[in-house]
């Protein structure tokens, strides 16, 4: 493997370690700050700002939460290992920025986009903070977490709604996706053959049924839950879908952050210029040309 190859591997886990380690180090600084408290007095404080309710509810939504709360453990690690590997296996496609540059992505498609990038990847920190309250210490940080939970998933949708509607044209399955999917999208090999795709590929396409459909019903189910005006049953179902949903959403915005960062090389620079080069137009989006 190539030295520069080296070094992008170690700054990739620079990153994950700086990220996981300012996260520990910010929870610690807020919890001596304000004293911890134990998990089920966390959500039991939830009771005093969402509703009296919720102090019934709070012992079984904890062992609830508990157990799925050990199912995302696996993704949040794994899911980014198998892509350590791939990155390391295979490495990033590079394509040639030189020639035609064909334009993607408008200016308000950006805007939107990074709108939703932001609410969206404060909603999944701060979710796991609140599935994680235990280990976290539960207390002031938790029900902080909480807060920006709820006020960035109104954020997202916000954002969400209209930048669903400029990409749904190009959403929808076409006959040639099935190929691309056989072929692994041309991310097995390095090597730069044409991959059967329009301006979004099938994996492109999955990402964006789940993160705005699958978003909009993690925001119903949220909100719901929030409320606790249903009856314990049927919340705990609600609780259920959002818990379960949710570990399939962080999966694939784990998928889409090491595709759009690093898989790819140039991709994060098309979602801020707005352009892409011909090159990898014509490798990874040949049907848009043709
Ligand atoms: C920090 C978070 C995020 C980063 C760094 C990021 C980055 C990117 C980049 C670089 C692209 C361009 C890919 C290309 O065409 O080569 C892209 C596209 C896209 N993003 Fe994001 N994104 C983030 C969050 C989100 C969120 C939260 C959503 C869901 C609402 C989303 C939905 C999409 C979709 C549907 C596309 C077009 C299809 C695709 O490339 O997957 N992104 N993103």
């Amino acid at each position: 493997m190539k030295t520069s190859r080296w070094m992008e591997v170690v700054n990739l886990c620079l990153l994950f370690c700086f990220l996981g380690g300012g996260l520990a180090y910010g929870a610690e600084m807020l919890l001596r700050g304000f004293g911890a408290i134990s998990t089920v007095q966390a959500f039991k404080e939830f009771g005093v700002v969402v509703s009296p309710h919720w102090q019934a509810y709070a012992e079984d939504f904890i062992s609830f939460v508990n157990g799925v709360g050990r199912l995302y453990l696996p993704v949040i690690v794994g899911v980014p290992l198998v892509f350590l590997i791939h990155f390391v296996a295979v490495g990033p496609k590079g394509f040639e920025h030189k020639g035609r540059r064909i334009s993607f992505y408008g200016l308000f498609t950006r805007f939107l986009h990074w709108m939703c990038a932001i609410f969206f990847s404060l909603v999944v920190v701060s979710g796991i903070m609140v599935l994680f309250a235990k280990a976290l210490g539960g207390g002031s940080l938790v029900l902080s977490a909480r807060g920006v939970h709820l006020f960035c998933a109104y954020g997202f949708m916000v954002f969400a709604a209209p930048l669903f509607l400029i990409w749904l044209k190009d959403m929808f399955p076409a006959p040639y996706d099935i190929k691309w999917l056989l072929c692994g999208g041309g991310y097995l090999s390095k090597k730069k053959v044409e991959v059967p795709a329009g301006k979004f590929n099938l994996g492109q396409k999955m990402w964006f049924w789940l993160a705005f459909v699958g978003g909009a019903v993690m925001f119903y189910t949220g909100y719901v839950v929030s409320g606790l005006s249903l009856p314990q049953a049927q919340i705990a179902g609600y609780i259920k879908i959002h818990l379960i949903l949710g570990l399939f959403l962080v999966a694939l915005f784990i998928t889409h952050l090491y595709m759009s960062l690093f898989a790819v090389k140039g991709s994060l620079k098309s979602m801020i210029s707005g352009y892409k080069w011909e090159e990898e137009v014509r490798v990874l989006h040949s049907r848009m040309l043709k």
